[in-house]
């Protein structure tokens, strides 16, 4: 049996206002890319002639300019979770346009699956190959494990695009396994990294699938920032403090597998690891795999990784595809509810490194909103893991906007993770190691060890206001230097006399 081939503009015209589609990917890597963009054109289409067209958008995370850049700017989008990283995107929904809420990548797939977010009433899946079958169809994913086997179980229609940008032979990295809900649920059976679970393919009941668009379109997965001098050295810092704390027997002499953030740190600190000599070859268990590591595969260094997608530029991909023969028996593509699943994450005893906007001299972090208002990204993948790792770790620069903004201040303008979760926090200027600290002890070595030299006198300052307490805090001057830099346009301007009331 042969499916419909449909074009995207035809399959886009299926869909109607109100309904909510769920896609592939994770990332843009993976992302079916062919109907949204003929849907944004719909869209404008139809608010033109005066009639409302909205969608909802749930994936496994962020997409591409092919679905969250042009769906925003066509103002389609009614609703959308769990995590975004397009400029055009953060635009609108910082302007309080549409609806998005940040959930934890590894309860997407069971918000669905638990009805929270409404009905799934189109799954749109890239694949790079599909088995016709009358009965049951195997679709084969590309670049991505997403939330996509629980979306095509949901949905009530599904539609394929057949991307043959992608090579068929990713499909020998896939392992597709959705769990059960409870009281059903069994435990989840990975104990290596390179464990294998499920199908290579995700099964769907054919008689949902309305077409299938051919297309042949490039992974949109954005170039990061260079590495510069100070994410070398926080990288620099996150390899030396890892490799002293195998030294001391605290993390066991073949080392444990590691998960790393995206962005420029993130590469940085693999970068620092994979030369550090002291530091084993060793495993990756992660949501997001970037160039650096495919690198670290190729030459050994890095033996096995387990990934939800693969985040690297379309160069990068083919150099994959052309060595699929090595990658099928190292490169494993899972799912976002099993690669960020905190069983499995505590299970292996995976090291966490995540990015964050602004930690707090009690060991807070902010990984989400600028000045605690404006969304930047979401929180991702960093609570599956941080909440679960063997050593939760959170990087950053110690200054953002040329200093002006201090990374270290004395309360984070918004909470993602909390100080009971959080073992180390490390910038260029050094390390500051949580574990056994109580709230006093911490905030010294996070003021000593990694705030700027410029904002350390500052933060002493904080302290000497705070009432005593457990937790020493001054309410009134607690948000001080985020209200100067609202004001003044610099942090260093802080005067804390201005918010102490007599
Ligand atoms: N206040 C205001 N702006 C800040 C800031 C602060 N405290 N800290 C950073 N910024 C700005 C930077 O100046 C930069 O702005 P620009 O884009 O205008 O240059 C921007 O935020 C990004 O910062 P950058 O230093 O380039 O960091 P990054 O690319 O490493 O990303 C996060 C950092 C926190 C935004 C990113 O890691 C993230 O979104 N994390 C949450 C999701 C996550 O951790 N996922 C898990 C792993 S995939």
């Amino acid at each position: 049996m042969v499916y419909t081939r449909i074009s995207a503009a035809e399959a886009a015209a299926m869909i109607k206002n109100g309904e909510n589609i769920s896609l592939s990917g994770f990332t843009p890597a993976g992302t079916a890319k062919a109907v949204t963009r003929e849907l944004a054109k719909r869209a404008t289409a139809e608010h033109e002639a005066g009639r409302p067209f909205q969608v909802g958008i749930f994936t496994g995370a962020s997409t591409g300019e092919s679905t969250d850049g042009v769906m925003s700017a066509a103002g389609a989008i009614r609703f959308r979770a769990p995590y975004i990283t397009n400029a055009e995107f953060r635009k609108h929904v910082n302007n309080d346009e549409f609806a998005y809420a940040d959930y934890h990548l590894s309860m997407m797939a069971q918000n669905l699956r638990y009805g929270f977010l409404g009905e799934v009433d189109w799954a749109i899946l890239e694949v790079c190959d599909i088995e016709e079958n009358a009965d049951t169809c195997k679709a084969y994913l590309t670049a991505a494990g997403g939330i996509a086997p629980t979306a095509a179980r949901l949905a009530k229609h599904v539609i394929l695009e057949l991307n043959s940008f992608h090579s068929k032979d990713i499909k020998l990295s896939h392992d597709v396994y959705e769990p059960l809900d409870a009281p059903h649920r069994q435990p989840i059976p990975i104990v290596n990294v390179g464990d294998r679970i499920g199908k290579q393919y995700v099964e769907i009941d054919a008689r949902k699938i309305v077409g299938v668009v051919e297309c042949n379109i490039p992974d949109e997965a954005r170039g990061f920032k260079e590495q510069d001098e100070v994410t070398t050295q926080i990288g620099i810092n996150v390899a030396a403090f890892l490799s002293n704390d195998m030294k001391r027997g605290i993390i066991p002499s073949s080392f444990l597998p590691l998960q790393s953030g995206v962005g420029s740190t993130a590469n940085a600190i693999l970068g620092a690891l994979g030369a550090d000599k002291h530091v084993p070859d060793f495993n990756i268990y992660t949501e997001v795999l970037q160039d650096s590591i495919v690198g670290m595969m190729l030459n050994g260094r890095v033996k096995d990784a387990s990934t939800c997608s693969l985040t690297v530029t379309n160069e990068c991909l083919k150099e994959v595809y052309d060595n699929m023969n090595y990658f099928k028996d190292h490169l494993t593509i899972r799912p976002s509810e099993i690669s960020n699943n905190p069983e499995v994450i505590r299970r292996l005893g995976v090291i966490a490194i995540n990015t964050a906007i602004e930690a707090d001299i009690y060991g807070h972090v902010n990984s989400t909103h600028i000045g605690g208002t404006k969304m930047m990204n979401g929180i991702g993948g960093s609570g599956d893991f941080e909440r679960n790792a063997y050593i939760s770790i959170f990087t950053c620069a110690s200054v953002a906007k040329g200093g002006c903004i201090s990374a270290i201040v004395p309360r984070v303008s918004h909470q993602d993770h909390s100080e009971h979760d959080i073992d180390v926090i490390v910038t260029e200027y050094g390390v500051a190691d949580l574990r056994g600290k109580s709230p006093t002890q911490r905030a010294q070595l996070i003021i000593e060890n990694c705030a700027h030299p410029d904002y350390r006198p500052l933060l002493r300052d904080y302290l000497k206001l705070c009432n005593k307490g457990h937790e020493p805090q001054n309410l009134a001057a607690s948000f001080a230097m985020h209200d100067t830099l609202l004001r003044k346009g610099d942090m260093r301007l802080t005067e804390f006399a201005e918010y102490i009331h007599a």
